[in-house]
């Protein structure tokens, strides 16, 4: 039998953890797959960390890495690397994962050179083109070059079918984003980081800060910072870590705004292990990510979504996740409801997964072995 060649393309943290899994599932089936991987390197340091983390080397490493690139120089660069890696490997299917710019730039290279396409976590949709800005662009016009269309949830599937996609060409497989943290999870874990160790998960009541969407920088973000450094002011029983995003726009606004403030952590952005380990101990999240709007429904930590809107609506329909916008003062509310309201914090407080059973990736290779060979 013919194998098949599949290049997988990523270029940022949140691609790599998601694309993990599937890297594992398709190298591990040698009798079916040639499994090629190459990174745009979109990100250099917060990719890396993850590389190591599942071991993964890739075949062809393009380093468009450049601190303040413009959303142009990501996707011209990564489209010019990719051109020759396509040509070189000469694949019979490409897979990309997200909405990341590296994500439109590989599917417009593969369709330049006429490569089927499999979108990983398809038909997300905030319905709003500028939020999340660029991400909604670039999952929307990915889906168009997409011939075969993973969609982790049945709301995906049917945003896609809303938008006339045909439904033999789409196949709900659940998010890889759990089957990566079903590897890692260790309920004994000790951080490296001894700052992290000496705080008292139990005693305290740990809020885990991310942020870094571009479309929150400026005031949304000084809002977000402003409600959590209130709720750390009043509540001294409260601890804040943020593992900061390198991008220097979003540190700037954290340093200014967090001055001082004994109980607020800033740290450098943690490896996948610490920081899923860290979010099982924590009490409450407070994101805009996208990937940790999912992990944190399925490790039973209510989430607030500091975000005008979501394309994950599950976390918030399972009743683990709220919207909370990017108001200073609703926020506030928010959060202090749930530091100082036992009710509502259980309410929340509930390990649901409405993002599959953790076997998206098998699920996705067996699609690709369906339609492909
Ligand atoms: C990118 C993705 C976003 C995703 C996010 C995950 C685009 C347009 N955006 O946003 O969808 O949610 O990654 O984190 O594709 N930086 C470093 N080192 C790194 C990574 C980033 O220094 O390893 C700094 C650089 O100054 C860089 C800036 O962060 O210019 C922004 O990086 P960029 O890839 O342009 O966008 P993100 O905001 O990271
Ligand atoms: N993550 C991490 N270290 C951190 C913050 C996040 O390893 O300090 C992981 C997190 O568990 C999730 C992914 O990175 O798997 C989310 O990435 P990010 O928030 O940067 O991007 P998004 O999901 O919003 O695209």
């Amino acid at each position: 039998m013919n194998k098949m060649k599949v290049l997988i393309i990523f270029g940022t943290r949140p691609e790599a953890v998601k694309m993990a899994p599937i890297v594992k599932a398709l190298k591990n089936d040698e009798e079916h797959f040639v499994t090629k991987i190459c990174v745009t390197a979109q990100h250099r340091d917060m990719l890396d960390q993850v590389l190591r983390i599942f071991d993964i080397e890739p075949d062809y490493d393009l380093n468009i890495f450049q601190s303040g690139q413009t959303l142009t120089q990501i996707t011209c660069k990564s489209i010019t690397g990719l051109e020759d890696v396509i040509e070189e490997v000469k694949p019979d299917l490409v897979l990309v994962q997200g909405d990341t710019s590296t994500v439109f730039s590989g599917a417009l290279a593969a369709f330049y050179h006429q490569v089927k396409i499999g979108h990983v976590e398809a038909g997300l949709r905030s319905g709003n083109l500028y939020s999340p800005y660029p991400e909604e662009a670039n999952r929307r016009l990915t889906g168009v070059l997409t011939d075969f269309h993973f969609a982790p949830t049945e709301t995906s599937r049917s945003n896609l079918l809303r938008e006339g996609y045909d439904d033999s060409k789409i196949f709900i497989t659940g998010n890889t984003s759990i089957d990566a943290l079903k590897w890692v999870i260790d309920e004994n874990y000790r951080f490296e980081d001894e700052r992290l160790n000496r705080i008292s998960f139990e005693n305290k009541k740990v809020i885990l800060l991310t942020a870094h969407r571009r479309e929150n920088i400026g005031e949304p973000m000084e809002n977000i910072f402003s409600a959590v450094k209130e709720a750390a002011e009043k509540n001294k029983d409260v601890e804040v870590i943020y593992p900061m995003h390198l991008n220097p726009k979003v540190r700037e606004i954290a340093r200014r705004v967090f001055k001082d403030m004994e109980n607020v952590h800033l740290i450098e952005p943690l490896d996948y292990l610490p920081f899923t380990n860290l979010m099982t101990k924590c009490y409450l999240v407070v994101t805009d990510s996208g990937g940790v709007q999912e992990e944190a429904p399925s490790l039973g930590k209510p989430v607030l979504v500091v975000r005008a809107e979501t394309e994950r609506p599950e976390g918030i329909e399972a009743g683990t996740a709220k919207l909370a916008g990017t108001e200073k003062d609703v926020i506030y509310k928010e959060i202090d409801t749930l530091i100082n309201d036992e009710e509502e914090y259980r309410k929340m407080a509930n390990a649901v997964n409405p993002y599959g059973d953790g076997k998206a990736a098998e699920h996705i290779r067996e699609a690709i072995k369906s339609v492909m060979l």
